[in-house]
């Protein structure tokens, strides 16, 4: 007789940022598939609502609430909003960032543009980690995964606003792993390489981004599923001691 499988986020209350699209959405999926009750937090309502409806369609529990992650006021309604429907708060997943065509090298770089990239990538995800921290010692521990890039962990010319962003989250991956580890909250980020999301595509397609790095991932681009179930693996108790780590996502590219 087969065993009855549970699911690997059985019984996890997880809040996604950036949940409506990329590799944000293919976590919210699998992460509802895997049993976890969801708040996607997402700033575009129609994908918001659109991946929420999925979730309900293949059976899942989750909700949708409009977040800005740089605005204090709406990540702090969205925290509350998992306590509120579903008791507790278990997982915070850091997804929503990005990069754009206006970021380049440190001399052609507006300060705007520094900024925007500080704002959504290195201060949304402090602002989730600040605000989600008691929540999930209140709730005995839990997991913390942010998004670095591979480009925060080796040198890679003509996005500098992003890469700074970004080391700053890795940094701060690392130092929230010690200083609440006694609280049983593991810290830990995920550190992609081209991954396949219509966003990356269409910048690729544009001709934003160079090809020259494409020879060296070993087994191609990532999909947004890959970069997913890494985050599966770190939100589960499967990575209980796991923590501080940046995992590379990065198909061997850093490697090779
Ligand atoms: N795609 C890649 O190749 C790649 C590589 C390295 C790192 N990453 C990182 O992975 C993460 C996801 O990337 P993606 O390619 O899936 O992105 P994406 O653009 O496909 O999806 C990002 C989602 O975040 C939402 N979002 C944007 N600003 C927001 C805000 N202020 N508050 C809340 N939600 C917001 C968007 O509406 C969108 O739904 C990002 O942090 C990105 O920097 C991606």
């Amino acid at each position: 007789m087969s065993e009855l499988r549970l699911g690997r986020l059985q019984g996890k209350v997880a809040l996604i940022t950036g949940a409506g699209a990329g590799i944000g959405r293919a976590a919210a999926k699998l992460f509802a598939a895997e049993g976890a009750q969801l708040v996607i937090a997402e700033i575009d309502e129609q994908q918001g609502e659109s991946v929420l409806r999925e979730i309900h369609e293949q059976g899942g529990a989750a909700i949708f609430c409009r977040t800005d992650v740089g605005d204090p006021e709406q990540v702090a309604r969205a925290i509350d909003a998992a306590t509120e429907n579903f008791g507790k708060l278990n997982v915070l997943y850091n997804n929503a960032g990005g990069s754009t065509p206006m970021d380049g090298t440190i001399t052609n770089t507006t300060d705007d543009e520094f900024w925007r990239a500080i704002r959504l990538n290195l201060y949304g995800t402090w602002l989730c980690c600040r605000l989600a921290l008691p929540k999930i010692i209140e709730a005995g521990g839990g997991s913390i995964i942010n998004t670095a890039t591979i480009g925060s962990e080796m040198g890679l010319a003509g996005r500098d606003a992003y890469t700074a962003a970004k080391g700053g989250v890795s940094s701060l991956t690392r130092s929230l792993a010690v200083e609440y580890a006694a609280h049983k909250v593991r810290v830990n980020a995920l550190a992609p390489s081209r991954t396949r999301t219509e966003r990356l595509v269409k910048l690729f397609e544009m001709g934003h981004t160079s090809s020259a790095l494409d020879n060296r991932h070993l087994h191609g681009w990532a999909e947004p599923i890959d970069v997913a179930q890494a985050a599966l693996y770190l939100a589960s108790d499967e990575s209980r001691v796991t923590t501080g780590q940046v995992l590379r996502i990065d198909s061997g590219m850093s490697i090779s």
